[in-house]
C-alpha cells in the first residue's frame, strides 16, 4: 500500500479541491492518504538562520510549528502530490511557505533524495499565466534535491466551481493523470 501525502495549497475548497479529487480517483483504492490543508496549519516562513545546515539528524530547523510533523510525513511518503492554485504567477503563499521550509530537508543528509513529487495546478489564466513558472519551479527544485519529479497535471484556463463539476472531459483527463501516477508507483 502507498502512502500518498496531499498538499493542499488553496485557501479554499475549491477548483483544485475538485482536480485533486479527480486524480486520486483516478489513483484507484489501495493507497493510503493524507490530504493536509495547508492553511489549516500553523507554519511560518523560512528564517534564513541557516540551523538546518549545521545540524545532523532529522530537518533540523529551528522553528518548532507545524512543520516539524509535516517533515516527517513527506520523508515518509511514496508520493508527496503537490497542489495549487496560481496566484499571481506562482503557487499560493502557503504552498510557497512549505517549499521554502523543505530547505531544511534538502540541505545537509539530503532527506528528500529519492522521493516521488508530482504536482496539480488550476489556474484562471492560461498555461502562461503562470502556470509554467509553477512546474518549472517544481521540476528544478525536485532535479537540486535528489526528487523523482513524476510530472504535473495542468487545468488552464479552469472553470470555475459547478462548471468545473460538471466538465466530464476535465475529470476524465484528471483520472487519467492519477492512473498514470499510479501506475509509475507501482513498477
Ligand atoms: C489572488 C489570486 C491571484 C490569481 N492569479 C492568477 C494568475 O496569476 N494566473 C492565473 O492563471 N490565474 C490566477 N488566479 C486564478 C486562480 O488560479 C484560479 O481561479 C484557480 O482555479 C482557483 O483555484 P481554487 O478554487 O482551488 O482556489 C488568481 C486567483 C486569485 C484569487
Amino acid at each position: 500500500m502507498n502512502q500518498i501525502l496531499v498538499l493542499e495549497g488553496s485557501p479554499r475548497e475549491g477548483n483544485t479541491s475538485t482536480v485533486t479529487d479527480w486524480v486520486l480517483a483516478g489513483m484507484g483504492r489501495g493507497n493510503k492518504v493524507t490530504r493536509v490543508k495547508l492553511c489549516e496549519l500553523n507554519i511560518h516562513p523560512c528564517q534564513e538562520c541557516f540551523t538546518c545546515m549545521k545540524t545532523k539528524g532529522g530537518a533540523g530547523c529551528a522553528q518548532e510549528d507545524d512543520m516539524v510533523e509535516l517533515y516527517d510525513k513527506m520523508v515518509d511518503a511514496d508520493l508527496v502530490l503537490w497542489t495549487s492554485p496560481i496566484f499571481c504567477w506562482s503557487v499560493t503563499g502557503q504552498t510557497k511557505m512549505v517549499l521554502d521550509r523543505c530547505f531544511a530537508l534538502l540541505t545537509g543528509e539530503d532527506l528528500l533524495k529519492g522521493s516521488k513529487w508530482a504536482l496539480v495546478l488550476t489556474a484562471g489564466g492560461d498555461a502562461f499565466d503562470g502556470a509554467d513558472l509553477a512546474v518549472a519551479m517544481f521540476s528544478r527544485l525536485s532535479r537540486f534535491g535528489g526528487i523523482k519529479y513524476l510530472g504535473q497535471h495542468v487545468v488552464a484556463p479552469c472553470p470555475d466551481g459547478a462548471k468545473l463539476k460538471k466538465n466530464l472531459g476535465l475529470r476524465a483527463q484528471a483520472m487519467a493523470f492519477g492512473k498514470e501516477l499510479a501506475k509509475t508507483l507501482r513498477a
